[in-house]
């Protein structure tokens, strides 16, 4: 069986995971672990997109470097996927040696061959700011419709599309000064050389859902424009060999670091080389790509024509999802439905949502509804009361009433068996398929069955005239439970691998789905789940619109300085604690305060912006850190000995720096 490399798309290393993404990496996960369930030879690979002006821009307005930026959601990213169980065998960075290598080579073999052009065009550009500005970086007044603050290249209003030199009044998204238009060289890729192949790739059997296919004939049939691959500097990216200030475009280098992870894997973990995947012509490993319907033009234009120009070998199979809307619509900050991964696993269980977005997800790329209400009455219809109920009723008795010891399947149990192997190969089929929403039916007819089986053969009744009649309807009931786990443990790997622990039975493969589990021991039962609240979905988006609020001010805090001070200069400031001893309004003063701040030897009048959050009252014996050697300052209410320090939020919101009542006032802060 050849080797299979499975890949999601490289997140940006520019925010937080939400539940939007892990449509997406839930639906590759349960792909792979599905695969080696089977038996399959798979990796999964993924990194972080580390590239592009966005993220260069963003860790310039936090004072710190692109580096520390990716570095940062690197490990974020890595906590969230854990949590939610997505198991890549290697999750890397495309700002990577590997990737630079790569990179290099696919554009040289590229150019070597002529599929590369380049030639000067005029875009916007920031004197300001001294770059040149992406569309996304231009903002200004929609030629068609007349919106106000509309991108440089789409209206958000009327969807009008048009370019960026087309905008009324267009100003730069970093500074707001109006872009000039300036010339520069850029490189292209010669897409149309591809044509032929294109259409050819793209027509194989299994290599695309149908309706992906359609989009790829369609954008072929619009003709195949050049793609423009460089950008020039500042731009945090890979250098194109033999140019000094031109960078590859990210999406030139993200999709190559698909290869670079899996170089990375086989050099460093792995039994494998990255020659095997991705190089040799002959090569015959699978390569799946799942990817979001918004980024397909790159996977299934782009990147095959870029891996052919270099003799590279091509992906398998690209499979496309569509987008996630919750309650019918799509994600939103300001309704709460924009849930990060780690908010969501604050609230509720992040299986619950493997488990749900597995019942929704099949072969097409429409779009995926996560209803709040369909999602709790699901989990608790499905998971808990029907799966879960099964595992608590069996084992439980059995733990209680029947020393946790298993019989013997009885006869009236075995003429289900063929119904329940039935299911099984159902689901095989759906899961090869990538129905898995189809595969989970097929675990409820089991469990439903043995629930069913149970109620009809009443073992609690059977038990006291004869208890090994007990022991084998639970038996029969065990070896559901078994084969369901088989069947879940793509979807649900923790939960299944609690239920191997109680089934006694080890890992679990794809062919271990059959009733020949008698005569055993079986674990201790302990509690698996809890149902949801019925309002536990709500309470989720109430506290996202909550904290994406602060987050969203933190991102307008000031820059950080970027200007070191050395350890003598911040001695020279003298740290006090100080204890408030009166406060009082100011009269004509909207956001001063006037305090009396006792400094152990003395008492300082000190005044302090703190007004719109503190009343005088609430100030009477807070004990607060003071610089006690601030040149006094003249103010229009009188003169200020010192300051008090505080936090102060984006919304000039403060928040006073509290020490605890025991710091003696007059000892010194360090
Ligand atoms: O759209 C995105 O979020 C990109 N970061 C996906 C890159 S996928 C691959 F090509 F690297
Ligand atoms: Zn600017």
């Amino acid at each position: 069986m050849s080797k299979i490399l499975v890949t999601s798309a490289l997140p940006y290393a520019n925010g937080d995971i939400h539940i939007g993404h892990l449509v997406e990496y839930i639906q590759t996960d349960i792909f792979v672990r599905f695969q080696r369930l089977i038996g399959r030879d798979v990796i999964y690979v993924c990194a972080s997109d580390a590239h592009g002006t966005p993220i260069e821009i963003n860790a310039a307005k936090k004072g710190i470097t692109p580096e520390e930026l990716v570095k940062h959601f690197h490990q974020r990213h890595k906590n969230d996927f854990a949590r939610f169980e997505v198991d890549f065998d290697e999750f890397y960075t495309t700002d990577s040696p590997e990737n630079r290598r790569h990179c290099e080579a696919i554009y040289l073999a590229a150019k070597e061959k002529g599929h590369i052009a380049s030639r000067e065009i005029e875009q916007s550009y920031c004197e300001q700011c001294g770059r040149f500005l992406p569309d996304r970086f231009i903002r200004g007044t929609c030629p068609k419709c007349g919106a106000l603050d509309q991108y440089g290249d789409v209206c958000e209003v009327c969807s009008g599309t048009y370019q960026p030199t087309d905008l009324v009044d267009p100003r730069c998204a970093i500074c707001g000064s109006q872009p000039t238009v300036r010339r520069s060289k850029h490189y292209f890729f010669r897409l149309d050389d591809f044509r032929d192949f294109l259409v050819k790739w793209a027509a194989e059997p299994g290599r695309l859902q149908e309706e992906a296919h359609a989009f790829v004939r369609s954008w072929i049939d619009q003709g195949l424009q050049d793609w423009d691959i460089s950008r020039d500097g500042p731009y945090f990216g890979f250098k194109i060999p033999g140019e000094e200030d031109k960078f590859f475009y990210v999406w030139v280098d993200a999709p190559i670091g698909y290869i670079a992870a899996t170089e990375h894997y086989c050099n460093t973990r792995g039994d494998c080389s990255v020659e095997e995947y991705w190089i040799h012509s002959n090569s015959d490993a699978e390569i799946h790509h799942f990817i979001g319907k918004d980024i397909a033009y790159f996977h299934i234009l782009f990147w095959p024509a870029m891996l052919r120009a270099a003799d590279y070998r091509t992906p398998t199979a690209v499979h496309v999802h569509g987008f996630l809307t919750v309650d019918g619509r799509k994600m939103s900050k300001s309704r709460g439905t924009f849930i990060t991964a780690r908010q969501f696993a604050e609230f509720i269980p992040p299986w619950c949502l493997r488990y749900y977005y597995a019942t929704k997800l099949g072969n097409s790329i429409d779009d995926l509804d996560l209803n709040a209400d369909e999602f709790v009455t699901r989990i608790n219809a499905e998971l808990v009361n029907n799966i879960t109920n099964l595992v608590s009723r069996t084992f439980g008795f059995l733990n209680k009433r029947l020393d946790s010891r298993i019989g013997a399947i009885p006869d009236d149990a075995r003429e289900l068996i063929p119904e329940v192997l039935a299911a099984v190969d159902r689901a095989r089929a759906h899961y090869l398929d990538f129905r898995f929403g189809q595969a989970t039916r097929e675990v409820l007819v089991i469990t439903d069955l043995a629930n069913n089986y149970i109620q009809q053969s009443q073992p609690w009744s059977a038990i006291k005239a004869d208890p090994e009649r007990a022991r084998d309807i639970l038996t029969f009931a065990v070896n559901c439970i078994k084969v369901a786990a088989v069947l879940l443990k793509p979807i649900l790997p923790s939960y299944s691998r609690r239920l191997e622990e109680l089934l006694g039975c080890g890992d679990l493969m794809w062919c271990d789905a059959v009733f020949n589990l008698e005569r055993s021991e079986i674990g201790l039962f302990e509690k698996l789940m809890d149902r949801l609240e019925p309002g536990a979905f709500d309470k989720l988006i109430e506290a996202s619109r909550g904290s994406l609020a602060a987050l969203q001010a933190v991102s307008e805090l000031p820059p950080f300085s970027t200007e070191e001070i050395t350890i003598e200069e911040f001695a020279k400031m003298d740290l006090r604690v100080g204890k408030i001893v009166a406060a009082h309004d100011v009269e004509g003063a909207d956001k001063l305060l006037k305090l009396e701040v006792d400094l152990g030897h003395e008492v300082r009048t000190i005044f302090a912006g703190i007004k719109k959050t503190y009343s005088p009252e609430q100030l009477l014996g807070r004990t607060v850190a003071v610089i006690a050697n601030l040149k006094p300052r003249k103010m229009k209410f009188g003169t200020s000995h010192g300051m008090v320090l505080a936090g102060v939020g984006p919304d000039g919101s403060v928040t006073l720096c509290e020490l605890a009542p025991t710091a003696q006032p007059g000892s010194q802060i360090r």
